[in-house]
């Protein structure tokens, strides 16, 4: 197993790092797409499910990604960076966590406070508790919020993206082969 070092991500981090990556491109998706559909479609109910079952995942794994992140040592930036490169690599990564913990919570809220009284089946498994406060007004809110923030964070992660490609193809350093598995990194 990959350990954490000075100089790359180890195991524990990059599958983190690419299984809420994975999952949070296909809950834009998902998210866009079921919201489209016409009340009538059959599938519209599951897909709901799915995506509050997937969303409810996403939380829990994130925590668990911060807590090891606290108590690992994070792989400094490379020494050549600009200081206003590394105020925006730092303020990027922060405001992803920041969305990996708003976009599910902004989303329980939603539904629980809708006076529909759907409720959230964790992949069929048990019911989620709701919050307990119903108020039309927080629901349009939330429902506003994150609709928002699903649309900000779309070109947030091409800017990530970009950023990571722009590191290794440009700069020629380490910055992505340390995020990825079975790369060396001298
Ligand atoms: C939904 C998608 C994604 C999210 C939410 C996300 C989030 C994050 C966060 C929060 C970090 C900071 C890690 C830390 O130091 O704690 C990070 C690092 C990183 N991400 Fe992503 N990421 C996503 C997708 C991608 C993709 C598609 C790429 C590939 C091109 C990528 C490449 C990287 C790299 C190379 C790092 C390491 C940066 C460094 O070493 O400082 N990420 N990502
Ligand atoms: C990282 C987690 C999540 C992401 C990235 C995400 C993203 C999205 C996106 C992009 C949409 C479409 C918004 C639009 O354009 O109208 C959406 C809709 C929705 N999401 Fe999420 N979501 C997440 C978690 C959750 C959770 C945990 C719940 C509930 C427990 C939830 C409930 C909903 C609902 C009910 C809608 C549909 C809103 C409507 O049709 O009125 N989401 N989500």
């Amino acid at each position: 197993m990959t350990e954490q070092t000075a100089k790359r991500y180890g195991a524990v981090a990059m599958t983190l790092h690419w299984v809420i990556a994975t999952a949070i491109v296909g809950m834009i998706v998902v998210g866009k797409y079921m919201h489209n559909l016409p009340d009538t479609n059959p599938d519209k109910f599951a897909l709901y499910q799915l995506h509050k079952s997937f969303g409810i995942t996403i939380f829990v794994l994130t925590l668990a990604r911060i807590g090891w992140r606290l108590g690992h040592p994070v792989p400094p930036l490379p020494v050549g960076m600009a200081t206003w490169e590394r105020w925006a690599a730092h303020g990027m990564h922060f405001v992803l966590y920041a969305a990996m913990l708003g976009m599910p919570l902004s989303g329980w809220l939603r539904v629980s406070t809708d006076r529909l009284g759907i409720p959230t089946l964790f992949f069929g498994l048990f019911e989620v508790p709701a919050f307990p406060l119903v108020s039309d007004t927080l629901t349009m809110w939330l429902h506003d919020l994150h609709e928002l923030g699903g649309n900000l964070l779309i070109p947030l992660l091409v800017l990530h993206v970009a950023a990571a490609l722009k590191h290794h193809f440009w700069d020629r350093d380490d910055v992505l082969k340390r995020m990825l598995p079975f790369t060396r990194v001298d």
